[in-house]
């Protein structure tokens, strides 16, 4: 299939990826700037960790169960790499949640050491998921595209989206509206302006307001119209 034709595809990666990429470069600035000495600082950067790699969990068990699943089923052996990069990731998030309970525990320059610690080997699992990400939207979408339909797609991430909590739809959100461009920012939202109750709707502006730039939320603005009255 020509490249002209598969930009033209259904990017199931596309958008979620942009918001892990923010969420990951985000968790690990913040675990570059931590006051090892400061406890506060120390619960705050414990407590980012541990939602990151909650999120990040939920993320892959559903690209296994939805994403990789299809493509196993269809073109058997066609899910190996990406499998084996989760693989991999678990074992990571574990070695990440232990270095934590190391920070906790320790004091003094021996917290310090912890810290410093954590930021490189969070580093190292961000630089691996930047490339495992990477090879799911060129590989992975290589094998979508030929095995399925995007209807089919479509279908499947409405099946991923259908198995997340109202809270963990919350914090994509937060992530991923902001990091998308301003044309797919409007098309999704206007999407769900459509579809969603006005309540629904009007709690999913709230909290992308919060994290848009005055400039990208007036071209939201423009691309949506009018709005209820309750906004
Ligand atoms: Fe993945």
């Amino acid at each position: 299939m020509e490249p002209t034709m598969n930009q033209q595809r259904y990017d199931i990666y596309a958008y979620i990826h942009k918001g892990l990429r923010a969420y990951m470069s985000d968790v690990l600035a913040a675990a570059g700037r931590v006051d090892a000495n400061d406890d506060e600082d120390v619960r705050q950067i414990a407590a980012a960790v541990r939602g990151l790699i909650s999120i990040c969990r939920s993320h892959l068990k559903h690209e296994d169960e939805h994403l990789h699943a299809a493509m196993q089923a269809r073109r058997p052996g066609s899910a190996s790499q990406a499998l084996a990069d989760h693989a991999e990731h678990k074992e990571a998030f574990e070695h990440i949640e232990a270095l934590l309970r190391e920070l906790e525990a320790a004091q003094g320059p021996a917290r310090a050491a912890a810290a410093r610690e954590l930021y490189r080997t969070l580093a190292l699992f961000v630089a691996d998921n930047f490339e495992h990400m990477h090879l799911e939207e060129t590989e992975n979408n290589a094998v979508l595209w030929a095995t399925h339909t995007d209807d089919e797609l479509r279908a499947l991430e409405r099946a991923i989206v259908a198995s997340h909590t109202p809270e963990q739809i919350a914090l994509v959100l937060r992530w991923m509206v902001p990091s998308m461009a301003p044309a797919e920012r409007a098309a999704l939202l206007g999407g769900m302006q459509q579809n969603a109750s006005a309540e629904v709707f009007g709690g999913v502006l709230k909290i992308v307001k919060q994290h848009l730039s005055a400039r990208d939320w007036f071209k939201l603005m423009l691309a949506l119209g009018p709005l209820p009255a309750s906004f």
